[in-house]
């Protein structure tokens, strides 16, 4: 209820001061119970039971400092990363920019985060307090050979993730997403399953937006092979859709309302790809429980945001989550797992 009133300080702060500022706050939160399992919104894929479907997406907890916090506001699970092997800086600032007047953000942060080591600790030290937390893996920007990057995280996160996110779609590194490519996909997600050693932990790939039709086709093929936990759709976008205010000339990825239209199309894309068979995340410029409930029903088992908790403030979680309830019981839905897909 107080964000409205805080947002103009916050607003007034460069972004990413602002976001420094979020973090230590839920860092200072008291501890409260991840959200509790109800009948009508459990979700369960890849072998994890998820509370409710609505995660916080990958890029608001690089470092994996506020994952129960996160969890205490209402999200059913939390994706903290993108982590790569080692520490790195990310591009030079500015590189975070708020597009108030479209509730839209750009971003080319390039994989900023404190490193493998730092992470994997802080997750060690979480280990055995409930509630899921996927790992979302990176390759650093000067790395050699970038599958072997992908390895050494997968190889890390195994043991303290409850599923891997291998992020093959970031704007912001350059070459990355042609990992994304039918040649250089496959070699990628084997040395990330094998890297796994024992463990069992769920692999889901997170995939851009901006994507050829021929490309979605052969995605979903490779990732039904690989019998993956889950697709993630999607990353932010290079596209800019005319009539951007403020900030439409920078480099880096769109995401927030402007990324939302295209975010669903994608979905619907990789439903059609998919026939069903992996369960797919819807991500992209929900901030309502109307665009999560809209996600759903196009073919999304969980959804995640991250912009809009800059405009909306911590109370969003918990209003998305009672809206989605509220939704499923209007039209005549008694589990998420039935919703999905039914539009
Ligand atoms: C991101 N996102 C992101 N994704 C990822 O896989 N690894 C990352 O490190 C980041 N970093 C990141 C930083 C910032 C500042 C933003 C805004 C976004 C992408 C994010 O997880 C999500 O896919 C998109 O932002 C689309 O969702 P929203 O923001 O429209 O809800």
């Amino acid at each position: 209820m107080l964000y409205p009133l805080l947002r103009p300080a916050l607003f007034a702060l460069d972004p990413e001061r602002a976001h420094r500022l979020t973090i230590a706050a839920l860092k200072r939160q008291p501890r409260r119970a991840a959200p509790r399992h109800s009948a009508v919104l459990e979700v369960e894929i890849a072998g994890l039971r998820f509370p409710n479907p609505l995660g916080i997406a990958a890029g608001f907890d690089k470092d994996a400092e506020v994952p129960d916090a996160l969890l205490g506001l209402g999200f059913g699970f939390v994706e903290v990363g993108s982590i790569t092997p080692l520490p790195q800086a990310g591009n030079p600032r500015p590189r975070l920019f708020r597009l108030a007047a479209e509730r839209s953000v750009i971003n080319r942060m390039g994989f900023n985060n404190g490193g493998a080591r730092a992470a994997a600790q802080r997750l060690v030290l979480r280990r055995g307090r409930g509630g899921i937390v996927g790992v979302n893996i990176g390759a650093n920007k000067d790395s050699g050979d970038r599958v072997a990057d992908y390895a050494i995280m997968a190889a890390m996160a195994a043991p303290i993730a409850s599923y891997i996110a291998v992020n093959i779609s970031s704007p912001n590194t350059p070459g990355l997403r042609a990992l994304q490519d039918e040649s250089q996909l496959a070699d990628l997600l084997d040395a990330v399953l094998a890297a796994r050693g024992g463990a069992a932990t769920p692999v889901f790939l997170k995939v851009a937006p901006d994507l050829q039709p021929a490309d979605i086709d052969a995605i979903a093929r490779i990732a039904s092979d690989k019998a993956l936990g889950a697709l993630i759709v999607a990353n932010t976008t290079v596209e800019r859709p005319a009539g951007i205010q403020r900030h439409g000339e920078e480099a880096g990825g769109l995401s927030g309302a402007l990324l939302k239209s295209l975010a669903l199309q994608r979905l619907r894309d990789f439903r059609v790809a998919t026939g069903g068979a992996i369960p797919l995340i819807g991500v992209g410029g929900i901030a309502r429980a109307e665009d999560a409930w809209e996600r759903i029903r196009a073919g999304a088992s969980l959804v995640q945001l991250y912009s809009a908790m800059v405009y909306e403030g911590p109370g969003l979680p918990r209003r998305i989550v009672r809206g989605i309830e509220r939704l499923m019981r209007r039209d005549g839905f008694s589990s998420i797992a039935e919703a999905v897909g039914s539009e």
